[in-house]
């Protein structure tokens, strides 16, 4: 991995401040769309960081870098690749100003102070014309049931987020449901990107926002993005904001995960 000199983060200063109706909206349904997060000029600036390192397909550390919807060692074309937490490679991303909106809104959201939350980063990339779908799940089916979390994810695209690029598609209501049986992805367990086995998707709702836009959504909640059929890429940035997850009492099952970590252990292809 090069060194490489990044122009500054332009020192823009926009605020958002949480609503009242916002936060009884998110109670209620389980998701959140924001009009604004960030600057254009602070998108833009996102932008070159982001396809710095999906031209890298290093990841920010060792196994930080694959795509969610093929095998571990699969050759050729990415469909949905991804990078795990880029501010480990790219500090200044801690700085944005979508960072601290989506901070000061994730603490509103889940009526906790900004300090106790914890964040870290994932950009999801759609490429034009071959971005795979991302089928039905639940964030919480990625992470282990021995302890439990509150938590909510911050979504914003960098480009226009359309039904044919790839938008957030959710079904209100269902945070408060169960985490649902998951598999993986043509149920290959060397696929990481896991699909709920049975989820009751009629009442969804797609939520297409422009780049700079932000939405939010609970662990729980049933989500989905489609292909990117469109001749332009659909590049995403996430962010995970958590509280300090406690111990379970109750442990359920999630053998999709044990299947996961076997044939992560048996990859050969490792950037
Ligand atoms: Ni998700």
């Amino acid at each position: 991995m090069t060194d490489v000199d990044l122009p500054p983060l332009p020192p823009a200063r926009f605020d958002i401040e949480p609503t009242a109706e916002q936060v009884a909206f998110f109670a209620e349904n389980g998701y959140l769309s924001v009009p604004r997060i960030t600057t254009d000029e602070e998108v833009e600036w996102l932008g070159v960081v982001y396809d710095l390192l999906f031209e890298e397909k290093s990841g920010t550390f060792k196994g930080g870098y694959f795509d969610l919807a093929r095998p571990y060692d699969a050759e050729g074309d990415d469909l949905l690749p991804q990078v795990l937490a880029p501010e480990h490679r790219f500090p200044q991303l801690r700085e944005t100003v979508y960072l601290r909106n989506a901070r000061r809104m994730a603490s509103a959201l889940l009526g906790v102070d900004e300090a106790v939350l914890h964040v870290w980063g994932h950009m999801i990339l759609k490429p034009a014309r071959r971005g795979h779908e991302t089928p039905w799940h639940q964030d919480e089916a990625y992470w282990t049931s021995d302890h439990s979390y509150a938590a909510v994810g911050a979504w914003m695209p960098l480009d226009d987020a359309s039904i044919e690029s790839g938008c957030l598609h959710f079904v209100p209501g269902s945070h408060l449901g169960p985490v649902l049986s998951h598999h993986h992805i043509g149920h290959d367990p060397s696929v990481h990107g896991l699909e709920a086995d049975d989820a009751d998707t009629t009442s969804e709702v797609a939520v297409p926002i422009p780049a700079g836009a932000a939405t939010f959504h609970h662990p729980r909640m049933i989500h989905y993005a489609g292909p990117n059929t469109t001749a332009q890429q659909r590049r995403a940035y996430a962010n995970e904001f958590q509280l300090a997850p406690v111990p379970s009492e109750v442990v359920n099952e999630r053998p999709w995960l044990d299947e996961g970590r076997k044939a992560w252990d048996a990859r050969t292809i490792t950037r």
